[in-house]
């Protein structure tokens, strides 16, 4: 059997970011998990001892908290200057900018809507930063709060979502508003990722897609990948691998979240390459 890597795949430049950070900034805390994948949270545990916080009340005064790279809201990090800690930034650019955005535009007099998972981290943090914003995955959602909105509109999107979805909010947006300010705060790196994961789980036989099952831009390439190959399966490490998948298949193809480590990957292809097909 064939094993053949998706073109784009793996860490994104923001998750690269934000490990060198931590890397560099031992006996520290993060307020979260850094990025979502549990292995290289370990990792960063054991070698630099990187520790993680859920809960604010549990962050000790004058400690070192990583800020992580989807960001948190702006009210906590308030408490976290408060309590006198030393703040270092891991948040990734690409999340900062809609941030800002949101800020600047509900400054201006603009309604805010945000075109994702309210109840991702990334949202959460962006939407601290707007004026009573709107936040709907679709049009359905978007429909019934209309009237809500000025006919002044700025819209943002979460960075991992599908332009084709985004498209259409803010099409009926411009459909109903005098005004709407679009900016595409989408991220390239999951756009790269998942049209390679696309092109490869078509000619493959078995995808195997590497990330955390709570990450949404993992879950994302699964469902692209499945779209394609109906015998495509999440998992998190080489521990979950199932021989049976792979038998009888010519052409495994594989990719990985935007949050997953290289090592965990080279682990996962040593495992697949010795199975017996
Ligand atoms: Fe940043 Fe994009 Fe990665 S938003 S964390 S570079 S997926």
């Amino acid at each position: 059997m064939e094993i053949k890597l998706a073109q784009n795949y793996g860490f994104c430049f923001g998750v690269k970011r934000a490990i060198k950070i931590a890397e560099e900034s031992p006996d520290s805390v993060t307020f979260g998990p850094l990025i979502h994948n549990k292995n290289e949270i370990e990792r960063l545990k054991k070698n630099f001892n990187v520790g993680l916080v859920e809960d604010i009340d549990e962050v000790e005064e004058n400690s070192k908290v990583i800020v992580r790279t989807h960001g948190i809201p702006k009210d906590k990090l308030q408490i976290l200057k408060e309590k006198n800690v030393e703040v270092v930034n891991a948040t990734c650019p690409f999340v900062t900018k809609p941030q800002e955005i949101v800020e600047k535009m509900s400054e201006e007099g603009y309604s805010i809507v945000i075109f994702g998972d309210r109840n991702h981290p990334e949202i959460k943090g962006v939407m601290s930063y707007a004026k009573d914003p709107i936040v709907v995955l679709d049009v359905a959602e978007l429909e019934p709060q209309l009237s809500k909105l000025k006919e002044k509109v700025a819209t943002v999107a979460q960075t991992t979502r599908k332009f084709e979805e985004y498209a259409k909010i803010v099409n009926f947006l411009m459909q109903h508003k005098k005004e709407v300010r679009v900016f595409n705060t989408i991220c390239n790196a999951t756009f790269e990722n998942q049209s390679a994961a696309r092109e490869l789980s078509k000619e493959a036989d078995v995808m195997i897609v590497i990330g955390g099952k709570n990450s949404s831009n993992t879950k994302q390439l699964f469902r692209i990948c499945k779209e394609n190959c109906p015998d495509s399966y999440l998992i998190e490490n080489k521990e979950e691998i199932q021989p049976l998948w792979f038998e009888g298949k010519k052409l495994c193809g594989i990719t990985a979240g935007a949050s997953t480590p290289n090592w965990i990957i080279e682990e996962v292809i040593e495992k697949i390459k010795k199975i017996k097909v």
